[in-house]
């Protein structure tokens, strides 16, 4: 008699009401690398073309915004290689993202303290934005130099500035999350992190007020578009409640 392995089922995803809005915290790059005995700076290597997979999928499934968590204001404070191999990465794929904007039909924005990048890298964002600003597709939001508490800082020293000015609106939230980098973005329906470890680290504190939050095991390097379609099963198994009282 045969030994027959049980084939792990597909996750039932129904594509007809997916998740809006997507938010990734990319981790698990170094542990990966390390497992292998290769340098961190490999992890993250091999991480840049799950980012070039997973965004490429979830433009083809229908997502309208994706976010993707890559380089914190508290990462800085690793070692120097490290952080310049990431700012590498990130300008070659800016770089090739440019050269595909217009065949794939996304948007692209990147949300962070922008200053704090290389001129260089601040200009190829600068151009990526505005190439693809006309686009009606997937919009990509790469976090770089993204804190969550920096964020809000900015946006209550800008609001602060117009309210000394006396051209500010009155303060709501709505008005408020016009003043963050996500203006106009719906907040995240789903919020992943690779790698188990179960914390935000600073992501979108406001936006995530009311996502929903995936955790899993998988390092980013190894993580699939079936990996994805676990996510969003998951998510579609919750029961979304924003405080009131159960739909289903
Ligand atoms: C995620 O992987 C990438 C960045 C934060 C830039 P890590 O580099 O954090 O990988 P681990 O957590 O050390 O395994
Ligand atoms: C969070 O990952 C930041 C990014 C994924 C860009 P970290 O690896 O920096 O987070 P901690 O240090 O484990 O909280
Ligand atoms: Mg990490």
């Amino acid at each position: 008699m045969g030994i027959f392995k049980k084939q792990p089922t597909a996750p039932q995803v129904d594509f007809t009401c997916l998740p809006r809005h997507i938010a990734i915290i990319l981790d698990g790059n170094g542990r990966w690398a390390k497992q292998r005995g290769l340098p961190r700076t490999a992890g993250h290597g091999v991480g840049a073309e799950t980012v070039r997979r997973i965004a490429n999928y979830c433009k083809d499934i229908g997502i309208d915004y994706l976010t993707l968590y890559a380089f914190s204001t508290e990462n800085w404070k690793r070692p120097d290689d490290e952080v310049s191999t990431l700012m590498t990465l990130f300008e070659q794929y800016v770089t090739e993202s440019i050269g595909v904007i217009e065949r794939d039909g996304i948007r692209m924005d990147f949300f962070g303290d922008l200053e704090g990048l290389s001129p260089k890298l601040q200009g190829m964002m600068d151009d990526a934005r505005k190439k693809s600003a006309g686009h009606d597709g997937c919009q990509l939001n790469l976090c770089i130099n993204y804190g969550g508490r920096d964020e809000i800082l900015r946006a209550a020293r800008r609001y602060a500035e117009e309210y000394r000015a006396g051209t500010a609106p009155e303060l709501t939230e709505a008005v408020f999350s016009g003043y963050l980098y996500s203006a106009g973005i719906p907040d995240p329906d789903l919020i992943i992190r690779t790698s188990g470890e179960q914390r935000l680290s600073n992501f979108l504190p406001w936006q995530g007020a009311y996502s929903e939050l995936y955790f899993t095991d998988v390092l980013w390097p190894d993580f699939s578009e079936r990996d994805m379609d676990a996510a969003i099963a998951e998510f579609q198994r919750r029961d979304r409640r924003f405080g009131a009282i159960s739909s289903k």
